[in-house]
């Protein structure tokens, strides 16, 4: 969920009644992790900073306010943390609903069923039901018709290994900061706001292959959606099996279809 703390001192706590022991620093997400107790998310992962941008990793610690998200906040000796609690149960649903109700409803069909970070934590958090009316950028076209529609956001399919589908992009960052964590680019940047924010790369009129990207797949690894994809996946389904390299000079680590 989190990169791991790196100090000699340690921090007890509990989560959800378990014990736990982590060094200072430890982010209560991944804290939990070591509890055995695996906390929904969506925009935090093993190998960059805590962003703190889905707010679906909400959690209850006693004697604080609010609902924290557990990725950006870090442990304290005796802290005892509730994740499990009905209000954050309900508060998680809420936010996945936002979500899907601005996302196209393709699941059965979309190149990364099965392998879609989304779809698995509409199923964890136990969400069955939609209330809102769809959102107004990303998904006014992807109707049960499929026809276009100007709202459409159109496809960018320029660069030859990877295409970028803006209508599935919830805007949890992971792209971004990928490109500038890991392969150190920093081609992509988020414009916009609200319904209008998406992943850029570059100038309103760039596409990905006039940016400054270097086709690394970071992005398109860290993606949680079918927003980034393989054009070998698109075309060719998820691989079977695949091996993950990662050569001295490249921090990135290269997936490929095994043999
Ligand atoms: Fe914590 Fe997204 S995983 S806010």
């Amino acid at each position: 969920g989190t990169p791991a703390a790196r100090s000699d001192k340690t921090v007890t706590l509990t989560v959800d009644g378990f014990e736990v022991t982590v060094p200072e620093g430890t982010s209560v997400m991944r804290a939990s992790a070591e509890a055995g107790i695996s906390i929904p998310k969506l925009c935090a992962s093993d190998n960059m900073d805590a962003f703190g941008s889905c707010r679906l990793c909400v959690v209850e610690i006693e004697g604080r306010r609010g609902t924290p998200a557990s990725c950006t906040t870090p442990v304290a000796e005796g802290m005892v943390v509730h994740t499990q609690t009905s209000k954050i149960k309900k508060l998680r649903r809420g936010v996945m609903e936002l979500y899907i109700s601005d996302h196209p409803l393709d699941c059965l069909t979309c190149s990364a069923n099965g392998d879609c970070e989304l779809q698995d934590m509409a199923g964890a958090v136990g969400l069955r039901d939609v209330r809102y009316e769809a959102g107004e950028n990303h998904f006014a076209a992807r109707n049960t018709s499929g026809e276009a529609n100007p709202q459409w956001l159109p496809k960018d399919d320029s660069n030859p290994y990877f295409s970028y589908d803006p209508s599935k992009c919830i805007v949890c960052s992971r792209c971004v900061r990928a490109c500038e964590e890991v392969q150190g680019t920093f081609a992509l940047t988020i414009e916009g706001r609200g319904w209008d924010s998406r992943v850029s790369a570059g100038a309103a009129s760039d596409d990905f292959l006039s940016s400054d990207c270097v086709s690394c797949g970071a992005c398109v690894q860290a993606c949680p959606t079918a927003t980034l994809q393989e054009k070998s996946v698109i075309e060719m389904g998820t691989p079977d099996r695949s091996v993950v390299t990662t050569c001295a000079y490249c921090g990135v680590g290269c997936s490929f279809k095994a043999e």
